[in-house]
């Protein structure tokens, strides 16, 4: 079994690692020649993975051609806002007939393209799914128990994806929906932009269950509008991803939501965070797919005012807390009570 993985960064790597201890051979591509020739010789991600070492069995490469070859199965995690360029320059070299799998998370701001989807769209004649859920990569790279959904419209491709990465620490589900595995994956970034806000404010754990509980209805109200299924939001991609993403200091879209709480800008935020910070790509692109699908969206409308229109967070959690009064539930069942039936009232 070959494996190539496109993409060196921390999550690349967890798997990379991961895979090798399987026995699978790996071969990783960097998008520079210094840095694979530099993790060929380090083995190691010291700023993200402290003292850990990755298997000598894994080879590096920054060749497009090298890293294919003889893959029976290509893994693709560059930062989602790479991920167009990068499968654009793997086109020829891929061609069709392969298994290709997704593992980044974040909707393409000016196409409000899934990840998968961009694949589908660059490299046509292949078979695609995505590999997503609560999967820290620092836990996964030192062997941690964790669980992640693998997604596919091709049964067999979501089964032979979880073949691939399934072990005694690391359980792999299936889904036949990709989009809501890859939709639950990206739009939590937002809400964990929102959580860190409440945390930088210093507002307590009401708050932040306030955020996940009513950030899962939102995220599900857009999703299922689009075409996802209700469960798989219930599930490890949409709330359990929501729920690691809000409460671990290992999420740079809350450390960044922190300091935006704390007061910084946009700008200074990320700069401090030092990596992508996806959830401020995918708040624009939520935004647009709201309006797209008419799905109010509340906390990601705050999250947008805070990242793009300098609204303070204090003045975005206010806004939330003082809205319309609502019903908790959309849905209003027949078996409500009559007086219950209508909706809101006001
Ligand atoms: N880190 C995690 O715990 C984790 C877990 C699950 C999913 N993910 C997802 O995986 C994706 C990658 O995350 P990460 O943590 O590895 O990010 P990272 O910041 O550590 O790495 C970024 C990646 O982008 C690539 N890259 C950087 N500049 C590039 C360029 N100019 N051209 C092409 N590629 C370039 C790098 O090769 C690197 O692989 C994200 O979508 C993230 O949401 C991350």
């Amino acid at each position: 079994m070959k494996a190539a993985l496109i993409g060196c960064g921390a999550w690349g790597m967890a798997l990379a690692s991961h895979l090798a201890k399987k026995d699978v051979s790996v071969t990783v591509w960097a998008h520079s020649e210094e840095e694979a020739m530099r993790l060929a010789k380090e083995r190691s991600i010291e700023a993200a993975f402290p003292g850990v070492r990755f298997p000598e069995t894994i080879r590096f490469t920054h060749n497009a051609e090298e890293a294919v070859s003889g893959a029976d199965l290509i893994v693709f995690a560059v930062a989602s806002p790479f991920t167009r360029k990068t499968a654009e320059q793997f086109r020829d070299v891929i061609g069709t007939g392969r298994r290709i799998v997704i593992v980044t998370k974040g909707i393409e701001e000016n196409t409000l393209m899934t990840q998968a989807e961009i694949l589908s769209s660059v490299l046509p004649g292949n078979t695609i799914g995505a590999l997503s859920g609560p999967t820290h990569a620092e836990e996964v790279v030192i062997g941690l128990p964790t669980t992640i959904v693998s997604a596919s419209e091709d049964r067999a491709m979501a089964e032979y994806v979880q073949s691939v990465f399934i072990s005694d620490m690391f359980r792999v589900y299936t889904s036949p929906d990709i989009l809501g595995v890859e939709l639950g994956g990206s739009l939590k970034n937002v809400i964990a932009l929102a959580a860190g806000m409440a945390d930088g404010l210093g507002y307590g754990d009401n708050c932040k269950a306030a955020l996940i509980t009513r950030g899962i209805h939102e995220i599900s109200r857009l999703a299922i509008r689009m075409g996802a299924r209700a469960d798989t939001l219930q599930g490890l991609s949409g709330m359990g991803d929501l729920i690691v993403t809000c409460a671990s200091m290992h999420s740079r879209n809350r450390r960044a939501g922190i300091l935006l709480g704390q007061g910084r800008t946009m700008d200074e935020a990320t700069r401090e965070v030092g990596q992508v910070v996806e959830g401020i790509y995918s708040a624009k692109a939520a935004l647009a797919l709201a309006r797209k699908f008419d799905a109010p969206l509340p906390i990601i409308e705050e999250v947008n005012r805070v990242l793009f229109e300098n609204v303070s967070a204090r003045q975005a959690v206010h806004n939330l807390m003082t809205r319309d009064r609502k019903m908790e539930s959309d849905i209003v069942t027949e078996d409500l009570p009559e007086c219950w039936q209508s909706g809101n009232s006001r």
